[in-house]
C-alpha cells in the first residue's frame, strides 16, 4: 500500500534525494516518474499508468519484472546467512557456485570470478588487474588502458577516465594519467569518412597504431563493449573483433570484454563475443547477471590470468578487495536469474525478438528524420537526423530526440536517448505484440514531435 500522496512524494525527493545524472529542474521539469510495480516487459506508475519498459530500466532487468522466484531465493539466503566474507580464509557457497556457472557459460578459456558490486567496480578491477598480470610478469611499465570514445565503462576515477564520452568529464577532471582513446567503429558517422570493410577503425588497425605510438612495452590493455550501449548502440562491422585480438595478441595488450550490457543474452548469445568467435581475457559483467533484482557485479578472467594469481606468496597477496565481493544475498539470486534464463531459452527469444525489432525498426526508414537503424539483439537505436541525405544533425537545443522520447512516454512506452539516438533494449521476455508497439509508438511519436 503506498501511504503518501504523489505531491509529498516529489517534494521530499526534491528536498534529499540527489539523483545519477542530477538536475533538479530537469528532474522535475519531466514529472519524476514514481514506478511501484511491474510485471515481465511492463512497469506500473504511482497513478496506475502501464508502460512497456523499453530500456529494461538501465538495459538490466533480462528476465523482466515480478519474479517472485528471485525475491525467495534472496529471502531464503537472507535467513540462512545473509552475508559471509569473501575475504581470504572465508567464503560462502552461493558466491562459489555462481564463480563456476560464470565460468561455465562464459567463454572457454575463462577459468575464475572476482566479484564486485556494479558495473564501474567490475571495470576498476579489471585495469587494476591487467597492470597487476604485467608487473607479475615482469613488464611493470605496461599500465596503459586504452578504450574508445562513445565508450561507457562507469563514473568511478578510473572508470570515468575509460569512459569515452566526454560530457562525463569536465567537472571532474583531471581524468586519471595513462587512460587514452582511440576511435570507435560508429560506421554512420565515420570518423575518417570511409565506408565499412575500408577505414582503419574498423579494420582495428587504428588501436594497432595508437598501441605503436604509445609504445606496446607501455600498453596494458584495450577494453571495449562488444555493442556500444549508453553511447549509442553501435555494433561493429563483422571482423572488427577478430582483428582486435590479432593486434592485442601482436602486441601482449590483454583484452577486457566490457559485458556489463551485452552479457547474461542480451544481444541472442549469452556473452556477445560469441558472435564472432573471439576470446577476451577478461570480462567485465553486472547488470543482467541478477536481473537488476540486487546489485553484482564482477570479472571473469581467462586461465593464464587465474593461473598468475594462484601462483602469487601469501607476502604478495592480491591487495584489492570490495566488502562486497561475492556477497552471499546477490550470489544466490544471481545462481537463481541464470537458471531462470537457461531454462526458459531467453537467450534464443532475445535473438529471435531483436530480430523482429530491428526488422520493425527498418519500416520507419522512410521517414525522413530516421538516419540510421542499428542493433544486434535487444540493444537497438534509430538515430534521427534533420537531413538524411548530408546525415546533419539537429541542432542540439531543438531537442528532438528528449520530445520524442515525452511522446513515447506520454504513449506508454519507455525508451532512451542518447541526443537523438533512441536506444531500446527490452527485457528478454518481451512478447511479439510488445515489439510491435514499441516499434509503432516509435514511428508515431517522430511524427507527432514533427509536428
Ligand atoms: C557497458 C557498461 N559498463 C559499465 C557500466 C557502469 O556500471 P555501473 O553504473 O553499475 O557502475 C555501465 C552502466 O551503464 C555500462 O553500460
Amino acid at each position: 500500500m503506498i501511504d503518501v500522496s504523489v505531491e509529498e512524494l516529489v517534494a521530499l525527493d526534491q528536498a534529499h534525494l540527489i539523483h545519477p545524472l542530477h538536475s533538479a529542474s530537469a528532474h522535475l521539469a519531466s514529472g519524476p516518474l514514481v514506478l511501484v510495480s511491474g510485471q515481465g516487459a511492463v512497469v506500473r506508475d504511482i497513478h496506475g499508468r502501464e508502460y512497456i519498459d523499453g530500456l529494461s530500466q538501465l538495459w538490466n532487468v533480462n528476465v523482466g519484472h515480478g519474479r517472485r522466484e528471485l525475491a525467495e531465493v534472496a529471502a531464503e539466503q537472507m535467513s540462512q546467512i545473509a552475508f559471509a566474507s569473501n575475504y581470504s580464509g572465508q567464503a560462502n557457497i552461493p558466491a562459489i557456485r555462481l564463480a563456476r556457472k560464470l565460468v561455465e557459460i562464459s567463454y572457454p578459456n575463462m577459468q575464475a570470478v572476482f566479484f564486485a558490486s556494479g558495473g564501474a567496480e567490475s571495470n576498476e578491477s579489471a585495469f587494476k588487474l591487467a597492470r597487476s598480470y604485467w608487473k607479475m610478469q615482469g613488464y611493470p611499465e605496461k599500465l596503459k588502458i586504452i578504450s574508445r570514445r562513445w565508450a561507457y565503462h562507469g563514473v568511478t576515477i578510473g572508470a570515468m577516465s575509460a569512459t569515452g564520452m566526454s560530457a562525463y568529464w569536465p567537472q571532474f577532471e583531471p581524468r586519471a594519467p595513462g587512460f587514452l582513446q582511440v576511435a570507435p567503429p560508429y560506421c554512420y558517422r565515420c570518423e575518417l569518412g570511409k565506408t565499412p570493410g575500408h577505414c582503419p577503425i574498423d579494420t582495428a588497425e587504428d588501436l594497432e597504431q595508437t598501441i605503436l605510438r604509445e609504445g606496446p612495452d607501455t600498453v596494458a590493455a584495450f577494453i571495449a563493449e562488444p555493442v556500444q550501449g549508453a553511447g549509442g548502440v553501435i555494433p561493429p562491422p563483422d571482423g572488427y573483433f577478430t582483428r582486435v585480438r590479432e593486434v592485442c595478441d601482436r602486441h601482449r595488450v590483454l583484452f577486457i570484454a566490457d559485458e556489463v550490457i551485452t552479457g547474461f543474452g542480451r544481444t541472442g548469445k549469452m556473452f556477445a563475443l560469441d558472435h564472432w568467435n573471439v576470446r577476451p581475457d577478461i570480462v567485465s559483467f553486472a547488470k543482467g547477471v541478477t536481473s537488476a533484482y540486487i546489485p553484482l557485479g564482477g570479472i571473469i578472467i581467462s586461465k593464464p590470468i587465474a593461473e598468475a594469481l594462484r601462483a602469487l606468496p601469501p607476502e604478495q597477496a592480491w591487495m584489492h578487495a570490495y566488502t562486497y565481493s561475492g556477497h552471499a544475498v546477490a550470489c544466490a539470486v544471481g545462481l537463481k536469474n541464470v537458471e531462470i534464463i537457461e531454462k526458459e531459452g531467453l537467450v534464443q527469444h532475445a535473438a529471435e525478438m531483436g530480430d523482429r525489432l530491428i526488422k520493425g525498426l527498418r519500416t520507419l526508414e522512410s521517414l525522413p528524420e530516421v538516419g540510421d537503424v542499428r542493433g544486434l539483439g535487444l540493444m537497438c537505436a534509430v538515430e534521427l537526423v534533420a537531413d538524411k541525405k548530408t546525415r546533419e544533425a539537429f541542432p542540439a537545443a531543438s531537442k528532438v530526440g528528449a520530445k520524442v522520447l515525452a511522446a513515447g512516454r506520454e504513449r506508454g512506452i519507455l525508451y532512451r536517448n542518447r541526443g537523438d539516438v533512441i536506444e531500446m533494449a527490452p527485457p528478454l521476455v518481451v512478447t511479439t505484440e510488445q515489439i510491435d508497439r514499441i516499434v509503432n509508438v516509435l514511428g508515431e511519436s517522430i511524427r507527432v514531435v514533427r509536428g
